[in-house]
């Protein structure tokens, strides 16, 4: 089977076009930087409901112009997917909206975009001309199931509003292979993080908050005792994914769900520590933070941790970074930026 890099080169030697929806947001304007750098020609779809579009340019501004193309505009519109895959070769599609307190808070934007969006990109794919469709699931597919690690087919029932909508995501992508022969592959994210995630805002990602509060010298929230834990993934192991996943000659491996992480857990109040410590080494100064623990947030639940032999098996998935690999990256363009 081919590694990672066997498929790098073959990018680097063979031009495709690729269609990345939720190209503005974090994961997504990963996936075009890498695919720019690798002189792809790729179509950015997205509505700049969270993503945004200067960041998005001045991104691709450092790549030969002919090279990118963005189509504003929403996943629910039909005509819109249609036209966003013609001449499309892959499609990675990242358009959603993330955030269990949001689904929570909103269940019917969520709907809107993670469950009608995600339909009108199935068939406007299905009646294309694609060679592969990829799309991001979530851990959140587990839903209450306790057992760890997690194993793909072993789910509970969903726990919250965007659970439910990442899980529907995968019936209709099960269905549509039975029906119509369109194979599909749904990568569960397990809480990515990395360069250009947003910082800011009510439904900001943990570490990139508690990377900016320490940087600003502001207090750090904790909802529980600190001893939640997760398998954090870096990006980087999320865009190598979703390329060996679009290529993979693999037949087996097409029409399945993979389980995209580490295979670690880290609680975190370890996550605290390591961010801090880093941090301090970074900018060779003494931080004092101050962690304010609050009640454990509805819909969250206590422990994930990924088992990722079925993407090692069948796709030859081997994450580059561990957590605090990819802390010390995340850290240092975090600092860049400031
Ligand atoms: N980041 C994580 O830890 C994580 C974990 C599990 C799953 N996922 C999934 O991965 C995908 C990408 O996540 P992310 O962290 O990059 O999120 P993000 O919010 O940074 O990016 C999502 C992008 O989709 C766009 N979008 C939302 N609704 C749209 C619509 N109706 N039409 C067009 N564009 C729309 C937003 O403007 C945004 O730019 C999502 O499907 C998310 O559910 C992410």
């Amino acid at each position: 089977m081919k590694t990672f890099d066997n498929y790098i080169n073959h990018l680097k030697k063979n031009q495709y076009s690729w269609l990345i929806t939720g190209a503005g947001g974090f994961i997504g304007s990963n996936l075009v930087n890498f695919l720019l750098s690798l002189n792809q020609k790729v179509v950015g779809l997205d509505n700049f409901s969270l993503g945004i579009k200067d960041e998005l340019m001045n991104l691709t501004k450092n790549y030969n112009n002919d090279l990118f193309n963005l189509i504003e505009g929403d996943i629910n519109d039909k005509d819109i997917c249609f036209s966003a895959l013609e001449k499309i070769d892959f499609v990675l599609h990242h358009a959603a909206l993330g955030s269990v307190p949001r689904s929570i808070s909103d269940p019917f934007s969520s709907n809107e975009a993670n469950i009608s969006g995600f339909l009108n990109m199935l068939i406007a794919a299905r009646d294309s001309n694609i060679k592969n469709f990829i799309y991001a699931s979530s851990s959140s597919a587990y839903g209450d199931h306790e057992a760890l690690p997690k194993v793909e087919d072993v789910i509970g029932k969903p726990k919250n509003p965007y659970s439910i909508t990442k899980y529907v995501n995968e019936l209709y992508a099960n269905t549509f292979s039975e029906h119509y022969s369109f194979k599909s592959i749904g990568l569960r994210y397990f809480n990515v993080f990395g360069p250009r995630q947003r910082e800011n805002g009510d439904y900001a990602a943990v570490i990139p908050k508690w990377i900016k509060n320490i940087l600003n010298n502001q207090d750090i929230e904790i909802y529980g005792d600190g001893e939640t834990s997760r398998d954090f993934c870096y990006v980087d192991n999320a865009v190598q994914a979703n390329i060996i996943a679009a290529l993979s000659e693999n037949e087996i491996a097409k029409g399945q769900v993979y389980n995209i992480s580490v295979g670690n857990q880290t609680s975190l109040n370890k996550l605290l520590s390591m961010i801090h410590k880093n941090i301090e080494n970074s900018i060779g100064e003494i931080i004092k933070i101050k962690p304010i623990y609050k009640d454990f947030r509805p819909g969250d639940i206590r422990h994930s941790r990924a088992d990722i032999s079925k993407a090692k098996n069948l796709l030859n998935y081997f994450p580059s970074h561990n957590v605090e690999q990819g802390i010390k990256e995340t850290i240092s363009w975090y600092i860049d930026k400031k």
